[in-house]
């Protein structure tokens, strides 16, 4: 793959957005993209049209008819199918950069640890549905499930959001697992968004001075 593939993680509410937003500005003036390369900027669930319908289906299903749990991982690893047949992998081979809000670290944080569906299983659906591409970087933002239920609270909260603490502090020392498992590159959220997101910069150049 020509181009660079990077991945934001964490629990809702951790900041991803904004700090996918702040690097999309300044990655293009930065002068290390290669000239000709463009970035783009997708996410899981809804990266490509037929996502998004997965991603209503996930987050707002219809009527009472709530997915079962393995019913939930199989719409969420085929919106990664999709994703990263149609949009990831053709860019990265024009050499295009692509920065991703969630991939499939979110899936066996939320359904492995959170739904406590085989961990085992979800990692052979993960070869599957990304074709065994790996991130180059994965950002794990790290936050307080307290903090995160309280900058939330005054959203509205969909299906998996609406989960609970509980199964948010599954979900929240699952990615801390993961993080150490695949050297997922740690910012403490409760630092200033000027802070994570310099570190972020930081990063992304450390990676590029040594490949
Ligand atoms: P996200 O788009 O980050 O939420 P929002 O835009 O509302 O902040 O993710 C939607 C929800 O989907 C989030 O609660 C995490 C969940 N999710 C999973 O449970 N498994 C997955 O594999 C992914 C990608 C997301």
């Amino acid at each position: 793959m020509k181009g660079l593939f990077l991945v934001f993680e964490g629990i809702d509410g951790c900041g991803k957005t904004t700090q996918i937003n702040h690097l999309s500005n300044w990655l293009p003036n930065s002068g290390l993209m290669p000239s000709g390369s463009k970035l783009l900027i997708t996410r899981e669930p809804g990266g490509t049209s037929l996502g998004t319908s997965l991603r209503h289906l996930l987050l707002h299903p219809p009527g009472d008819q709530s997915p079962e749990p393995l019913t939930e991982l199989l719409l969420y690893a085929a919106d990664r199918a999709q994703h990263v047949s149609q949009l990831i992998i053709p860019s990265l081979k024009k050499g295009d950069w692509v920065i991703s809000d969630r991939f499939s670290g979110s899936t066996l944080a939320y359904q492995g640890y959170g739904r406590k569906l085989n961990i085992k299983m979800i990692k052979q659906l993960e070869l599957i549905a990304t074709q065994e591409l790996v991130p180059d970087i994965t950002f794990w933002l790290d936050i307080s499930v307290k903090e995160s239920l309280g900058r939330r609270k005054l959203e509205s909260n969909d299906r998996i959001e609406a989960e609970g603490s509980q199964f948010l502090s599954r979900v929240s020392s699952g990615f801390s697992e993961i993080a150490k498992d695949r050297k997922w590159i740690r910012l403490s959220a409760d630092n200033s968004c000027n802070l994570v997101h310099k570190e972020i910069t930081r990063k992304i150049k450390e990676f590029l001075l040594n490949t």
